[in-house]
């Protein structure tokens, strides 16, 4: 076989499957998640209605945003009934990385589709291991709830969340479910096209999505927001930290090259909720030095504000602890991960691209 030396190394720009599920415009800044533009559809629809959206595209057969709350109800109490099992799984480990650990634990279960396991599952155990660094016992789930009002009460126990904080979580959830070929979703086709089973290919996703680079971002967005401090400070540590050579967390993008259209979405759903505005504004002031530091040391790549800016703005003023960030991330992208991996399952064929080979020759 001859392999194109033009191969762009990173796949940019390379189509590695056909999909029903979602689209990304880099150049127009336009997101569409199952056939509508993803400001509307936050606002519009929730968790249980895009998974339903998602679901019936990737498996090919039409589930009802009902079917889905009920199957999700069962996962999550199914989760807790195994939490036990699951949590020793993740002893001793950080709860990013126990939750790893506690995922590749899930496994097929009798009269629930794996999907629903999984994505049932999820919240679960985010939000007991965020209870465990805490020294809290876990809370049980209540299958009456919607995914995000529930994930914010098992997180929190007694002190739920009110009615505008459940809101705006599963605005996020939704805003960020689905998005085109990403690191972790192309990971989960990968081991999807190999016909290994769902739970391998969301736990493979999961290890995709906690690098930097990708949904480990918004932990550090906040640590750059503590380690700046106060106005007089962010020029100079912008400055600073583009002169070293580091990246600034929650900007650029692979394909987007305007501002990525959920910064948009999470900003507003931040401003309903009303909460931290002083937060808010020193935020919005250090994207705007952001934005134009990038724009001066790197005129020919645009760089602009991507999801994680104001997914760490948002998953902070609802309380949610930092080290669960990447888990909560994984909680509403597993809708996506599930569908396209069911979606690669059906139409896909083996994804297994070529490397360009730099090393010795052997000895004539
Ligand atoms: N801050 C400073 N410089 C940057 C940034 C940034 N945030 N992003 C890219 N650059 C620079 C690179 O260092 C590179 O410089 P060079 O040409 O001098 O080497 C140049 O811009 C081009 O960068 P690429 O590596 O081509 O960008 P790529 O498309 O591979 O990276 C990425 C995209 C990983 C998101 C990058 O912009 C980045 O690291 N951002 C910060 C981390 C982040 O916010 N991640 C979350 C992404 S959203 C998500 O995955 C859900």
């Amino acid at each position: 076989m001859t392999i194109q030396t033009k191969t762009p190394i990173g796949l940019d720009g390379v189509a590695a499957a056909e999909t029903a599920l979602s689209h990304v415009d880099g150049e127009k800044g336009e997101l569409i998640i199952a056939g509508d533009h993803v400001g509307r559809l936050a606002r519009s629809t929730g968790f249980e209605g895009v998974t339903a959206r998602l679901w019936s595209a990737g498996s090919g057969s039409a589930i009802t945003e009902a079917e889905v709350r009920a199957r999700l109800g069962e996962g999550r109490r199914r989760a807790f009934a195994r939490l036990p099992q699951l949590l020793a799984a993740a002893e001793g480990l950080s709860v990013v990385d126990g939750f790893r650990a506690a995922t590749a634990c899930l496994r097929a279960e009798h009269g629930l589709s794996d999907d629903a396991v999984i994505v049932g599952a999820l919240p679960v155990i985010a939000t007991a291991l965020a209870r465990h660094a805490k020294g809290d016992a876990p809370v049980a789930p209540d299958a009456t709830l919607s995914h995000a009002a529930d994930t914010l009460r098992m997180l929190r126990g007694n002190n739920g969340p009110t009615p505008d904080e459940a809101a705006a979580l599963d605005a996020y959830f939704v805003t960020v479910c689905d998005h085109g070929m990403n690191a972790s979703t192309f990971t989960a086709r990968v081991v999807a096209s190999t016909r290994a089973d769902l739970f391998a290919s969301i736990t493979a996703g999961y290890c995709a999505l906690t690098g930097p680079l990708h949904g480990g971002a918004p932990e550090p967005v906040l640590e750059m927001l503590d380690a700046i401090g106060s106005e007089e400070r962010i020029v100079p540590w912008i400055d600073a930290a583009l002169t070293r050579g580091d990246r600034l967390m929650g900007f650029g993008h692979r394909i987007y090259r305007v501002r990525d259209p959920r910064a948009d979405v999470l900003k507003a759903v931040v401003e309903q909720l009303g909460a931290s505005t002083k937060q808010l504004t020193f935020a919005a002031k250090v994207e705007a030095a952001a934005r134009a530091a990038l724009a001066k040391s790197k005129p020919d790549r645009p760089l602009d504000t991507n999801v994680e800016f104001y997914t760490a703005i948002l998953l902070d003023a609802l309380a949610i602890p930092r080290q669960a960030f990447t888990p909560i991330f994984a909680v509403a992208r597993a809708a996506g991960w599930t569908a396209h991996a069911r979606e690669q399952q059906r139409n896909g064929r083996l994804l297994r691209p070529s490397s360009l080979y730099v090393g010795p020759q052997p000895a004539e």
